[in-house]
This record gives C-alpha cells, sequence and structure tokens, in this order.
C-alpha cells in the first residue's frame, strides 16, 4: 500500500512552556496523511531517562538549544525511514533505537527520536482518517481518563517553600470526563479565592504547571487549603474530589547526609514513612508519587506493603517508563502504579510495552505530561488508546495543559454512549 509510506519528513526547532528550544517533528505518507509532534521536558527530571540532547552552545538559547537533534532527525533519520510503511510503529521505532544504538538513546538524542516515533503515527492515523486514540488502542479505546490536577505546585516547579512538589485533586465522583473537568474547575476557582484573601494577591501567582505557588512552607498548610476549596465548591472530600501527592522526594534528597529536607527538617527515611503514614490518617489522599528517592526501590516496597490497600503509590523517577527498571519494581512489589512520560523513554512503542507489563502486573497507569509542555496533545489519545484510567496533566490553566483537556472533551464527545468514566474505580 503506497498511500502509508513515508515521503517526507523534518525537524524544525520549536518551543515550549518555558520558553526553552524543543523538537518538533513533521511527517508525511504518500497518502497525504500529516503528523506533527512536538517534544515535552521535565525538570525534575528522573536520573535513569533517556537523554534530551542540548547543543550547550552558549551563544543561541542559554546553551539549551536542540539544532543538533533536529539536524540528526534531517540528515541521520528522515534518509533513513524515507519510503517506510508508516503503519509498522514497532518496526520503525525499533529501527530507530539501532539507529541510535545507545542504551539511552544519547546519540542521536532522545527528542529527535521521540519526536519521530510519534509525528510518524499521527501521520499514519490521518492517512487512515481515524482519530490518534482509535488508530492507537482500536474499538476498545472508551476509558476517559481521571484527571489527576496538580492545582498547587511547589518543589523545582514553583518560587515557594514546599518541598513537596506537586498537590493534586482528584474528581473521582463525576459520571463523566466533561463532569470531572467542571468539579475540578469549581475547585480550582474556591482554591483562587481562599488563597488571595489569606495569603494576599501574589499567592495566586501559577507555577508551570497552572498550579498556584502560594507562599507556604508546610505540606498540612497546602493539603487544608485543598480539602478547603472542595467543600467550598460543594464536593466532599472523602468521596467526590479526592487528593493525590507528587513528592518528587529525589528533588529533596540529601545524598550525602542520607536524609530528606521535608518542611524545614532533616528526616531520615522511616520519618519520612511515618509522615507519609499521618498524611494519610489526616487527609483524604489517595495517591502518592515519588515518596521516596529514585534509587531506594526497598523504600518503595516498605510503603507500597503499609498503604497498599488504600493509596495508589506511583514511580515515575522511580521507573522512568522503563521495563527494566519496572520489572525490577514488580519482582519486589514496590509501587502499584507506573507514571508513563512517553519522553523519559524516547519511543511510543517502548512507552506502551511499558503500560502493558504494568497492567499485566496489576498496576495501575497514569498518563504524564511534564513540567516543560506544548500544545501537542498526543498525551490524550495515548491515555484513552490504553484505556489507562488516569491522567496526570496540569491544573485546568495555561494552553498547554488545557489542549489536553480539550482534546480529551473532544474525544469523549466523539465516543458518546461508549465512553466510560471510571471515577473511584480506579483505585479499587
Ligand atoms: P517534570 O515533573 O516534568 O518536571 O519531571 C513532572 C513530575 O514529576 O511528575
Ligand atoms: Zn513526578
Amino acid at each position: 500500500m503506497e498511500e502509508f509510506k513515508i515521503s517526507f519528513v523534518k525537524a524544525r526547532e520549536a518551543l515550549d512552556s518555558r520558553g526553552n528550544p524543543t523538537v518538533e517533528v513533521e511527517v508525511r505518507t504518500k497518502g497525504r496523511g500529516q503528523g506533527i509532534a512536538l517534544v515535552p521536558a521535565g525538570a525534575s527530571k528522573g536520573a535513569h531517562e533517556a537523554l534530551e540532547l542540548r547543543d550547550g552552545d552558549p551563544r543561541r538559547f542559554k546553551g539549551r538549544g536542540v539544532l543538533r537533534a533536529v539536524n540528526n532527525v534531517n540528515n541521520i533519520i528522515a534518509p533513513a525511514i524515507m519510503g517506510f510503511d508508516s503503519r509498522r510503529q514497532r518496526a520503525l521505532d525499533r529501527l530507530l533505537i539501532t539507529l541510535d544504538g545507545t542504551p539511552n538513546k544519547s546519540k542521536l538524542g532522545a527528542n529527535a527520536i521521540l519526536g519521530v516515533s510519534l509525528a510518524n503515527a499521527k501521520a499514519a492515523a490521518d492517512t487512515m482518517k481515524l482519530p490518534l486514540f482509535q488508530y492507537l488502542g482500536g474499538a476498545r479505546a472508551r476509558v476517559m481518563p481521571v484527571p489527576l490536577m496538580n492545582i498547587i505546585n511547589g518543589g523545582k516547579h514553583a518560587g515557594n517553600e514546599l518541598s513537596l512538589q506537586e498537590f493534586l485533586i482528584i474528581p473521582v465522583g463525576a459520571d463523566s470526563f466533561r463532569e470531572a473537568i467542571r468539579m475540578a474547575c469549581e475547585v480550582y476557582y474556591e482554591l483562587k479565592d481562599y488563597l488571595k484573601s489569606k495569603y494576599g494577591l501574589l499567592a495566586i501567582n501559577v507555577g508551570d504547571e497552572g498550579g498556584f505557588a502560594p507562599p507556604m512552607k508546610l505540606t498540612r498548610e497546602a493539603l487544608d487549603a485543598l480539602v478547603k476549596a472542595i467543600k467550598s465548591a460543594g464536593y466532599d472530600p472523602e468521596t467526590q474530589v479526592v487528593l493525590g501527592l507528587d513528592a518528587a522526594a529525589s528533588s529533596f534528597y540529601d545524598e550525602d547526609r542520607g536524609v530528606y529536607k521535608v518542611d524545614g527538617q532533616d528526616l531520615t527515611k522511616e520519618q519520612l514513612l511515618e509522615f507519609y503514614l499521618d498524611l494519610v490518617d489526616e487527609y483524604p489522599i489517595k495517591s502518592i508519587e515519588d515518596p521516596f528517592y529514585e534509587e531506594d526501590f526497598e523504600a518503595f516496597r516498605e510503603i507500597t506493603q503499609r498503604l497498599k490497600d488504600k493509596v495508589q503509590i506511583v514511580g515515575d523517577d522511580l521507573f522512568v517508563t522503563n521495563v527494566k527498571r519496572l520489572r525490577r519494581g514488580i519482582e519486589i512489589g514496590a509501587a502499584n502504579a507506573l507514571l508513563l512520560k512517553v519522553n523519559q523513554i524516547g519511543t511510543l512503542s517502548e512507552a506502551i510495552d511499558a503500560a502493558e507489563l504494568a497492567m499485566k502486573n496489576g498496576y495501575n497507569v497514569i498518563v504524564s505530561h511534564r513540567s516543560g509542555e506544548t500544545e501537542d496533545t498526543t498525551i490524550a489519545d495515548l491515555a484513552v488508546a490504553l484505556n489507562a484510567g488516569q491522567i496526570k496533566t496540569g491544573a485546568p490553566a495555561r494552553g498547554e495543559r488545557t489542549a489536553k483537556y480539550n482534546r480529551l472533551l473532544r474525544i469523549e464527545d466523539y465516543l458518546g454512549e461508549e465512553a466510560v468514566y471510571p471515577g473511584m474505580r480506579i483505585f479499587k
């Protein structure tokens, strides 16, 4: 079938939501299919992520340019995949991995490779005249993801003193994605009013993921604010809008001294575990991501043992969407959920493999954005294609975040009666 053959590949330098350069790739097929993909970028990156290639040339973009990755697409990848059948995603991804030849995609750059991988999938879908989620997920794709919305930002994503990175609301009490978005927005408005009245106008400035970045110091201050906002919006924080945390603990772990710097104190890992257990007793927390730093599988196992009946323990920096690290976690029972970030691993097929391995072993899967995002909405389609049931893509603010929510609203509308919103069932 000639029409599916790749006829055009071009990369260019574009921008992400922090104004940093990122890779955009355009792929076209002979049948006039077109796919454009933009690659996201993290700030609190895992040490074991695939390598994001940056130029390091101080004369351009403070060293952050991505022209080397762009040239790798245009000069090395493009000639190698011209004429390739775009429907053979797995074979294409394998070819990209071989062309690179390194374990962490450091030769061509994971940003170069991922851009091609995603743009190719979109071009194939477009050639078939199918929406991306149906091209990837077929007729089974119909579960809308429950959004985990990060509405108070701390850690490396905000200019405040909160140690933990993300304070999330999870609208499980809705019966559709549309209603979930409405509930979450209403809580977001109430939070804004509350922060303004308690901390002043500066408190409603937003962080990288659209959540507020108030001048708070303590974890409990942020959790109290969320509970207040949920109640003010008229919802029950135990059953309708529950809470989640992304500690991103690698960012406050002092490796030399072996302590975690939380809320102005140095905590051992045993004390940090007690801290989480107390929080889970005091607040309706249903999900905790990266509670310990990324090398401590044992501590992840311990907290999972203690909390698995009531809390989802999520591995982000721990697993970095890598089947090898995920397998290690599964073997010892570290965490019970995988955070799936396509750019941590660098190809669509490998990300799907990680999701499938997780699901087969009873782990939840949360498809996720990065703190540096673009208007690209691939992850919205991917969440539905995988029937993952959860997505983490920021507050209902900033265009690069709402682009994903708006895409999901469109998908739910398109699915009509077929769409399923799992709500609280994701945690069973
Ligand atoms: P990052 O943060 O994109 O800056 O890595 C997101 C997360 O930790 O989940
Ligand atoms: Zn995280």
